[in-house]
């Protein structure tokens, strides 16, 4: 497959995609579970250490079925444009989301460097951007990423990376990647997107000018909770010059077993991700006129508030859906409380549906003032909707919604 790597669309790259099979032609791709690799020759050792000979050396560095994973994630993302760009991307897979999104700042970044993000950011990465690098001497600046004017604002000659994840955790607001990646080129500054939310399959960023890709693959990459994984995709030039060396030295590799995981994950992807969407889209309808709702956010509805821009650059809205009920955090936990099939977990991406109350899970270590200001209020809920029956799905939150109250 590899040869013609742009001769196949998306949905065949998930399910081909990945390193040359072995002498024994097997179908499924192979698991190699190996921290090492043995040379020939002392020879042959130092010139995989020179570079001048390319197997692979040592598990941290590389490994062929990590290899397999990234690859067909190069793939994918490479499918919709690669042809009439000349833009090479490149990919390194590691060992969640966080490393993902840490090796990529770390790698690049250097005192006296300056970031600018969205504040609407997963609680882990506003740690990232607003303790930890400043920590190292980075500046780092936090402003509403729905606002143009304000990313534009924000850039200062230091400005080295702007960051952003759309759609966002747990508020669901869309940011347009198009119009800020052109912002962010303006000022020399590397566009990165986390675009674990909407997924590879329905929105591809480096179409819409950004250079950065990242992926928790825990979501929807493996789809049934079962791995921890990340991936940082960007030009093959910034990969080799910065990421490439930066997790060599560091460390924060993927395990080839959940690399394999990943991989074969893959090739379901698509399916999976679309009936995602169907259930979605169907559960979002049914709580946007239910009564004890009072603020329904699905990216699918049109009465999203940018619902125009989901649109454009998403192909759908994805499982994602937040909603708040009113009387704050004791109905919030009520109604995840009386929830028999949905089961309450910080997780998604999952085929079982999950529900969490972001204010005292995953956007707990923020200030009060802070979860308000990107909308988290006490009563609001976030759902990650699994691939059960529908109607199943409907009658457990429309149960769960009735006994409110009682
Ligand atoms: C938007 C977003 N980015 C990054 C991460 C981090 O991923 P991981 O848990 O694999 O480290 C998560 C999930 O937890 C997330 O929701």
């Amino acid at each position: 497959m590899s040869k013609d790597k742009n001769k196949w669309r998306k949905s065949t790259n998930l399910v081909h995609e990945a390193e040359p099979r072995t002498a024994y032609g097997e179908t499924g791709e192979t698991l190699f579970l190996t921290s090492g690799y043995v040379y020939d020759s002392a020879e042959q050792a130092q010139a995989r250490f020179l570079g001048e000979d390319n197997g692979y050396q040592y598990s941290r560095f590389g490994n062929p079925t990590v290899r397999s994973f990234e690859k067909r994630m190069i793939a994918i993302e490479s499918a919709d444009f690669i042809a009439d760009t000349g833009f090479e991307i490149d990919a390194r897979a590691t060992a969640t989301g966080m490393a993902a999104v840490t090796a990529t700042m770390l790698c690049y970044l250097k005192a006296g460097d300056h970031v600018v993000a969205a504040e609407a950011l997963f609680g882990s990465c506003r740690y990232i951007v607003e303790t930890l690098l400043p920590r190292y001497g980075i500046k780092t600046t936090l402003i509403d990423g729905t606002d143009l004017n304000a990313w534009e604002h924000a850039a200062l000659p230091e400005t080295k990376i702007f960051f952003l994840e759309s759609p966002t955790n747990p508020m669901l607001d869309i940011l347009d990647i198009e119009a800020i990646s052109e912002i962010a080129h303006r000022h020399d500054a590397l566009m990165v997107v986390d675009n674990v939310f909407a997924t590879p399959v329905l929105q591809n960023p480096f179409t819409l000018g950004a250079d950065i890709v990242i992926y928790s693959a825990t979501k929807h990459i493996d789809g049934q909770g079962r791995c921890l994984g990340g991936i940082v995709l960007g030009r093959k030039d910034w990969i080799d010059d910065y990421l490439a060396n930066f997790i060599r030295q560091t460390g924060p590799s993927i395990s080839p077993f959940n690399a394999w995981v990943m991989l074969k994950s893959l090739e379901t992807m698509e399916l999976r991700v679309h009936a995602h969407c169907d259930r979605a889209e169907k559960l979002a309808e049914v709580l946007s006129t239910h009564p004890k709702v009072s603020r329904l956010i699905y990216p699918g509805n049109p009465n999203h508030p940018h619902y125009k821009l989901a649109q454009k650059q998403m192909q759908r809205g994805g499982n994602l859906i937040s909603f708040e009920v009113s009387g704050g955090q004791k109905a919030a936990f009520q109604v995840a409380n009386n929830l028999q099939l949905v089961k309450i977990s910080n997780n998604l991406g999952d085929a079982k549906s999950l529900i969490t109350h972001p204010s005292t899970t995953t956007h707990l270590k923020l200030e009060e003032q802070e979860r308000l200001k990107v909308g988290i209020t006490p009563g609001t809920l976030r759902v990650s909707v699994g691939l059960e029956d529908p109607q199943d799905l409907i009658d457990d939150f429309v149960k769960a919604l009735e006994l409110l109250g009682s």
